[in-house]
């Protein structure tokens, strides 16, 4: 399996819970490297241009406001087939359907409150990761040696 890099978010809920530490725990027991790291209270513009691809969605106002309701903690993680690696960790979208013992499961309430974004595929991994972070942000030590 590729070696990807993924986009994960630990949004507000799961934050303000204090649940960040454990979600960072679970990525790094899986393997995950956390190459890049940074905690933001996003702006409404922010949020709503990172999911501008849901905005004729009729939760999208709801899901902007949820967002940007307090900070979130973004991170670019890497590893063997990460992107599938961490949607296997956060379990399903709905958190009312998400096993115990996976993030969604363990730290969400329901489908919009799901403690966890991560990208579903390596093109919206690449637009995603670029969305909040630039090169220099990024830091890969097999690449930089
Ligand atoms: P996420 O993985 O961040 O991608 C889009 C988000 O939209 C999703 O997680 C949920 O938080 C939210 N979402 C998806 N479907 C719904 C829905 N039917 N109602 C409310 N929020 C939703």
């Amino acid at each position: 399996m590729a070696t990807e890099r993924t986009l994960s978010i630990i949004k507000p809920d799961a934050v303000e819970k204090g649940a960040t530490g454990d979600i960072l725990r679970r990525f790094e027991e899986a393997g995950l490297q956390i190459i890049a790291m940074k905690k933001l209270h996003l702006s409404e513009d922010l949020a709503k241009g990172f999911y501008a691809v849901h905005k004729e969605r009729p939760f999208y106002g709801e899901l902007v406001a949820f967002m940007t309701s307090g900070p979130v903690v973004i991170s670019v993680l890497e590893g063997e087939g990460a992107i599938a690696k961490n949607r296997e960790l956060m379990g399903p979208t709905n958190s009312t359907e998400a096993p115990a013992g996976t993030i969604r499961g363990d730290h969400g309430t329901d489908i919009e409150r799901n403690a966890a974004h991560g990208s579903d595929a390596p093109e919206t991994a690449k637009v995603e990761i670029s969305y909040f972070f630039n090169a220099s942000e990024i830091v890969a030590p097999c690449e930089a040696l």
